[in-house]
């Protein structure tokens, strides 16, 4: 039995004020959604106020991204140390990080080891361009990002790992996928390739999150696939109702 998921990824969105404003209404409606694990991503500058306002309110906080050196002459960056001071959870290797930050399945394999070692929950993000998937090269593609990004951790950690399935073409574009392709992608390709790295057990007990342009409207469909284990939201997770309305779907 998997718990449902619920991620809002805020990307560069609100400042330090909007987001304690937007963390204390969230968190009025969250904190009484049982079920169902709440995860919110501000930017790292709204971390601290907003772990301030989340104490004792069942709702995790998460970092959009970090480094995967504990310290050091990085200029600009944030480490996994810094990142666990106030955070359980990390995403990486969003497909914005892939392609504006050049991110490779080679780097993201780093933090996501990084992550092992300092102990923080990853979401890893996988999927396909456009391109790829009028190429119809979906499956290869996350085949592939899954199988590298993930490589190279214990079994006992990857059971703590959230997999977010995300096609490109569906993030911030209103156009989501549907629930059957999406369900197949996660089914056939996502967790055979968590298989063949940690052996069907494990990869069955993973967590795979659907995610782009998911809204309350669509969330069920996604929700009610049978390999689907939540949501990473995006626009939506800024709009008070709708992030209800999403995480509330997705109480079985
Ligand atoms: P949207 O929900 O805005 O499409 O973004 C999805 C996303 O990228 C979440 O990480």
């Amino acid at each position: 039995m998997r718990t449902p998921f619920v991620a809002g990824n805020w990307k560069m969105n609100k400042t330090i004020a909007e987001t304690r404003e937007l963390v204390f209404k969230l968190s009025m409606k969250l904190r009484d959604i049982h079920g169902v694990e709440k995860v919110l991503c501000p930017p790292f500058m709204s971390l601290m106020a907003a772990s301030a306002l989340l104490e004792g309110a069942g709702i995790g906080l998460g970092a959009q991204n970090m480094h995967w050196e504990e310290k050091g002459a990085f200029t600009g960056e944030v480490s996994p140390v810094m990142v666990k001071e106030l955070c359980k959870y990390v995403i990486l290797g969003h497909s914005e990080r892939r392609a504006y930050f050049n991110e490779t399945d080679d780097i993201v394999n780093r933090k996501l080891i990084s992550a092992q070692t300092f102990d923080l929950t990853p979401i890893v993000c996988v999927g396909e361009t456009l391109e790829q998937y009028e190429s119809k090269l979906t499956r290869e593609v996350v085949s592939r990002q899954t199988s590298q990004s993930l490589r190279d951790v214990s079994p006992a950690f990857a059971q703590r790992i959230v997999v977010a399935y995300e096609p490109v073409w569906a993030i911030g574009t209103g156009k989501a996928s549907n629930g059957l392709e999406a369900n197949a992608v996660v089914k056939d390709v996502i967790r055979p390739a968590l298989a063949k790295l940690f052996g069907d057990e494990t990869a069955q007990a993973i967590r795979v999150l659907y995610g782009g342009s998911v809204t309350s409207a669509n969330a069920s469909e996604f929700f009610g696939q049978p390999d689907i284990d939540g949501a990473l939201v995006g626009g939506a997770s800024l709009k008070i109702d709708e992030f209800v309305a999403i995480t509330q779907a997705a109480v079985i």
